[in-house]
């Protein structure tokens, strides 16, 4: 099979790039990426020169580029990563959410219908539904909880959403979407609250917790994501949404105190400030469908995850210090020169 995936030079495209070039050494991936900021050719160094896998630059929203891409390579299997995914950059910026995040997906998929690809999966969050109150623990998210989106990033996310499935009823497109809570791991890039924290706090700067830090999120470690994934595209059913979490609520407090905690850092550089406008309270994912359905189980628990995680921060520490200091930008001209 012919894997697309899209954006597996970010964070979670870039893991689920490793999981699937070494659990299928017989399928294709074919990792399509623009390398914006946030892309970094450093994360899929692992899995370059492995026989099964691929790198093309280029721009999901450009249709025809796409277009001659999907004419080329056949596609099977199309699983959308690529987006624009930090929230307080959309606060500043929403232009390029709206391009990346709907106009790249309804490009992307009007390629998968020409070319008919036999299933298109799109990797969507949990803040399309907005967030809970905190005074109500007994609150989850299901597949069922109406869209009301909060920010321009999660707005962007809905309206693809709502595209996917309009693909699915008005053109009979084989799609499925997952919708996960917030992922940590490796690879993760240091403007989001976990890798910004541990860096940080690894140079004793302060550590800058919006508002009072008791909002709440609900932590999944990104391997456990990956495999989500590969049970939807191969087993779960087109039309359908699938939630993805495992039930790991912290406020963002007790995270950074956890962090601080294993660094041997004093409580002293944490400093509260201005909240983000708009900011979501609490997110709570509620993933019996895909338990049950799929028998999908999480691996990790946040303890033993983020204890993992950090220890990975440790032992790749050139990996994020080239981000700090924008290396990793001439990252793709010295490995790929001008091609
Ligand atoms: P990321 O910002 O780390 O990576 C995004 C990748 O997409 C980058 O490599 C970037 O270069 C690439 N990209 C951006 N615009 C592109 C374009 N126009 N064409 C091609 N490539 C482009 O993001 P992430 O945290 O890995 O998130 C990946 C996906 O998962 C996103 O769709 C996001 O909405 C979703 N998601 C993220 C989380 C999370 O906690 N990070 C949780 C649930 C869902
Ligand atoms: O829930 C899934 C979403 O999780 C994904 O769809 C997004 O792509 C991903 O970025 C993430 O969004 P959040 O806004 O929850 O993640 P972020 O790491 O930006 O912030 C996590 C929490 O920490 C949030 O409540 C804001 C807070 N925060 C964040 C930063 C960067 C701080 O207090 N200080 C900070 O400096």
């Amino acid at each position: 099979m012919k894997i697309l995936v899209t954006g597996g030079a970010g964070f979670i495209g870039g893991n689920f790039v490793h999981y699937m070039v070494n659990k299928y050494p017989e399928d294709k991936i074919v990792n399509l990426d623009l390398l914006t900021y946030a892309g970094n050719l450093e994360t899929c160094k692992p899995v370059e020169g492995k026989s099964n896998y691929k790198f093309i630059k280029g721009d999901i929203a450009d249709r025809e580029f796409i277009f001659k891409l999907f004419e080329e390579e056949k596609f099977d299997i199309v699983v959308n990563f690529a987006a624009e995914s930090h929230v307080d950059r959309s606060i500043t910026n929403p232009d390029i959410f709206v391009k990346t995040n709907v106009l790249g997906t309804t490009t992307l998929m009007d390629a998968a219908k020409k070319f008919g690809v036999k299933r298109y999966h799109q990797v969507s969050t949990d803040e399309v539904y907005g967030d809970l109150p905190l005074d109500r623990p007994d609150l989850f998210f299901t597949e069922d909880t109406p869209l009301h989106t909060s920010s321009p990033y999660s707005s962007s996310k809905a309206s693809a959403d709502l595209f996917v499935l309009a693909y699915y009823r008005t053109f009979g497109l084989p799609i499925t979407i997952s919708r996960c809570s917030n992922n940590y791991g490796p690879y993760h890039f240091p403007e989001k609250l976990i890798p910004l924290m541990i860096s940080r706090a690894l140079a004793d700067e302060s550590l800058p917790v919006y508002g009072n830090g008791e909002n709440v999120r609900d932590w999944l470690h990104v391997e456990d994501h990956c495999a989500a994934i590969d049970l939807i595209i191969r087993n779960g059913r087109v039309g359908e949404v699938y939630n993805v979490g495992g039930h790991n609520e912290r406020t963002n407090l007790e995270v950074v105190q956890t962090i601080l905690r294993a660094l041997n850092k004093p409580e002293s550089l944490i400093e509260y400030v201005t909240d983000r406008p708009g900011h979501d309270r609490r997110y709570a994912i509620d993933p019996t469908k895909l338990e049950t359905e799929l028998g999908w189980k999480p691996k990790y628990n946040f303890d033993t995850g983020i204890q993992q995680t950090i220890e990975w921060y440790l032992n790749n520490k050139e990996w994020w210090q080239n981000i700090l200091s924008g290396e990793y930008q001439q990252y793709f001209e010295k490995q790929y020169g001008k091609k």
